[in-house]
């Protein structure tokens, strides 16, 4: 058969990205332009800010993704982007780029699910990760504990009730001084500290087990912050950090874990930025090794936002023949 390259882009939040993936999972090119830096200074992702710097940067992402991959436009098979779930000025950015080009390529155009695409790069580092398997979802504006059926196929078990798992690490950093983007600031600032210095709450949800709630802890750390201020006590933020992190990872990975085992499944992978903490990969790793399941996890690169993860996500869709026409739209909103 001939080889199947896809064009895959993602603007759906502050990163800029294209990828050109072959057979759904060797990587061409991975090209990731990072806004981070511009909206460090607000503490958060600005949307207007986002849209405008995707529109200045997305013909030269894609270039660059073209060339790297040593190809030509006309070789692609087909172009993919992230239709949804993100902010709306900056998705429009990707679908409308991607709906001129498979429009002047004479190509299809394939529309993603974001976490679909994060659920993906799991396809990219692991070949062997074959549905079924159970995977945990952590980002910046999800946590979800799902099966994964068949490639496009998920059933929903657990979500948050309140903030996803990396607002919450990137809303704790803040309080404590760490800025942003807090996931990767606060797991440094953990290694320095006692995960045990702590306990805090971890919430119970008897009608739903798999379901997530983080603002109770959150809330306890800046809680804790606080009463040490007032007192005149010394605020060992390392401590909290890592007390924190290590609270979060256990309730991820525990819930994980549970699930495999109430529906038999012995095959665990996790996705999202927050897959990219080590302290939640090590966790997995160690617990699904105790249970005699296999484990996998995305390159570090892989788990936060990029176009490599779309591109092997659109491949099943290819392979289904579920195209997408020109009238396809951002959806701000969408649901799994
Ligand atoms: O998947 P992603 O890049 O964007 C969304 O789809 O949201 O995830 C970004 C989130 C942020 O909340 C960030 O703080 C978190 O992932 N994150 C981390 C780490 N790296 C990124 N959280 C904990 N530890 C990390 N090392
Ligand atoms: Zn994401």
């Amino acid at each position: 058969m001939e080889d199947v390259l896809i064009l895959g882009i993602e603007t759906s939040c502050d990163e800029t990205a294209a990828a050109v993936v072959k057979n759904g999972e060797e990587v061409l090119s991975n090209v990731i332009s990072s806004q981070v830096a511009l909206h460090a200074e607000f503490g958060g992702v600005v949307p207007e800010i986002a849209s405008r710097n995707h529109l200045e940067k997305i013909d030269e992402v894609i270039r660059l993704a073209i060339k790297e991959a040593g190809i030509s436009m006309q070789e692609l098979t087909a172009i993919a982007v992230t239709v949804g779930p993100g902010l709306v000025g900056a998705l429009l950015v990707g679908v409308s780029e991607a709906k001129a080009l498979a429009f002047a390529l004479g190509k299809p155009l394939i529309p993603v699910h974001h976490i679909e695409g994060h659920i993906a790069a799991n396809f990219i580092s692991n070949p062997e990760c074959e549905p079924p398997f159970v995977c945990l979802v952590a980002s910046g504006g999800h946590s979800h504990l799902l099966l994964v059926e068949d490639y496009g196929k998920i059933r929903i078990y657990g979500r948050t009730r309140d903030d996803a798992a990396g607002e919450a690490f990137d809303k704790v950093a803040r309080a404590v001084g760490l800025g942003y983007p807090g996931g990767p600031k606060l797991e440094k600032m953990a290694k320095e500290g006692n995960p045990h210095a702590y306990h805090f709450p971890t919430a119970k949800m008897e009608d739903a087990p798999y379901d997530f709630s983080f603002s109770g802890v959150k809330s306890a750390v800046l809680n804790e912050m606080n009463r040490k201020k007032m007192l005149g006590e010394e605020v060992r933020v390392a401590d909290l950090c890592a007390s924190f992190q290590e609270n979060v990872t256990e309730v991820l990975s525990e819930k994980a874990i549970a699930l495999c085992k109430e529906l038999h499944i012995n095959r665990l992978s996790i996705a999202g930025g927050v897959a990219a903490n080590g302290k939640l990969r090590e966790k997995m790793e160690e617990k699904a090794k105790q249970e005699g399941m296999e484990f996998f996890c995305p390159k570090l690169i892989l788990c936060t936002d990029n176009a490599a993860m779309i591109a092997a996500a659109a491949y099943h869709e290819w392979k289904k023949g579920n195209f997408a026409g020109h009238d396809v739209n951002a959806y701000p909103s969408l649901s799994l």
